[in-house]
């Protein structure tokens, strides 16, 4: 029986693994850059966390959330999103105990059952970040910036980049913009999707986040949240803009930019590139200043974003073309003709290997004339070990590259670690 992988869960293989490497550890450097410190929470949970964290009506934990009962029931789900996971894991290890602000960053899968399509799986992987302790708005202006310097150094391009802005204001000024936009939806209610009116009844700002061509022109003409904030909140969303100013980060307010969770507070954002499809949002993120409450813990602010990998090395991929790495992969290729010549490589490879050069063996039991095809896709340097070689006390190095021999002294695989290392270098 052929097994295939499930629908919207894909393999990363490895020709292209060296990229998300590289990617991982750029966002690693580029996090700890801003002070961020790795956290690794687990990819199952209370399936609650999800229902009270990220909201019962959102569409994620409404209709995306792989739920499943363990095998005494309790109700568990695998990880749709990361930010509940940080704010329980800071909750449950008292981190705020420490009274200073807690800055974190995640990497990992994470799943939602969602249609796959271009730049949308089922497992997706997020890098992200979560700032918890603070309110003043020069936070939420850091974290944007960290997002947008990280696209920049990863090397995508400033003009293919938009950044779009907004804030829904707090948990006071949502009642009265959800009003607000219930008094304009209702009336168009038969304009709108199924999906939408079920919103309309139970939260009509989800109805912002539908993307459905029949809903648009309704949410085109929709209320803006940004006329219903507080006097706190109208300051903060104009301090977060003067910062962004400050730092010459250029930004487009979106109205309806609400994101499609409840935790959301104030401060909302997404960074989409131009060289994606529907699916244009790279990263997104905000501020959720009751969110470490509502999970049980004292109430404490907190803003972050998270980005999708799968659609960063789409827009790697489209700048950069077929343009593949041509460097290869090991540093030498170990050939030896013969089975004395074959203990006598096997040792060789040991020593390379112990001291830092990386180096591979002709185990397929090939011709001379093949192994060293082989060898020229592999590596850098052929070391062909045969009987006339070895009774001078030699191997033969092949520079692959430039097709040079030369015939170097067993001795020197004795030689210090550096010593080797500079000699074959990848
Ligand atoms: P999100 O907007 O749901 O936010 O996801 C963040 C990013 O993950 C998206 O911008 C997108 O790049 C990627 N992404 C989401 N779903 C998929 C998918 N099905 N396939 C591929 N990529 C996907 C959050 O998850 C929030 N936790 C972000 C946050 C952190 N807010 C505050 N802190």
């Amino acid at each position: 029986m052929k097994v295939e992988s499930v629908r919207g869960m894909r393999d990363i293989l490895p020709e292209e693994a060296p990229l998300w490497q590289r990617l991982e550890a750029e966002i690693r450097a580029t996090f700890a850059l801003y002070g961020y410190r790795e956290i690794r929470p687990p990819l199952v949970e209370l399936a609650a966390l999800f229902s009270r964290g990220v909201g019962e009506t959102t569409d994620v934990v409404h209709k995306e959330m792989y739920v499943f009962p363990d095998k005494k029931g309790l109700k568990l789900a695998l990880r749709p999103e990361a930010t509940a996971s940080v704010v329980r894991a800071y909750v449950e290890h008292g981190l705020y105990a420490k009274g200073d602000l807690a800055k974190l960053y995640y990497m990992g899968p994470m799943f939602r059952y969602e249609k796959p399509q271009k730049g949308r799986q089922r497992q997706f992987h997020q890098y992200g970040v979560e700032a918890l302790g603070s309110l003043d708005p020069a936070l939420d202006a850091e974290v944007i910036d960290l997002a947008s310097f990280l696209m920049e150094r990863l090397g995508l391009r400033r003009e293919g980049l938009l950044l779009r802005l907004n804030s829904i204001g707090c948990a006071g000024d949502r009642v009265g913009y959800r009003e607000a936009l219930r008094q304009h939806f209702l009336p168009r209610a038969s304009e709108l999707c199924a999906d939408c009116q079920r919103r309309l009844a139970e939260n009509p700002m989800r109805i912002l986040d539908c993307k459905q061509p029949q809903c648009q022109p309704a949410i085109r003409s929709a209320p803006k949240s940004v006329d219903h904030l507080c006097d706190a909140c109208r300051h903060h969303f104009q301090q977060v803009r003067e910062h962004l100013d400050a730092l010459a980060l250029r930004y487009g307010l979106d109205h309806t930019l609400v994101r499609g969770f409840d935790y959301y507070t104030r401060t909302v954002f997404e960074l989409a590139s131009r060289e994606l499809g529907a699916q244009d949002a790279l990263l997104g993120g905000g501020r959720y200043d009751d969110l470490v409450e509502l999970l049980g813990g004292p109430a404490t602010p907190g803003v972050g974003f998270a980005g999708g990998m799968e659609r960063l090395v789409l827009v790697l991929q489209a700048q950069r073309g077929e343009q593949t790495d041509e460097t290869p992969e090991l540093a030498c290729c170990v050939v030896p003709i013969g089975d004395e010549a074959r203990k006598k490589a096997i040792e060789l490879l040991a020593r390379l290997r112990r001291a830092g050069v990386s180096a591979d063996m002709e185990y397929m039991g090939r011709s001379l004339r093949k192994a060293m095809q082989v060898a020229g896709r592999r590596a850098r340097y052929a070391l062909i070990v045969g009987p006339e070689e070895l009774e001078q006390g030699q191997v033969k190095v092949k520079d692959l590259a430039t097709g040079e021999q030369r015939l170097l002294e067993l001795q020197e695989f004795s030689a210090a670690p550096e010593a080797l290392r500079s000699r074959f270098p990848r």
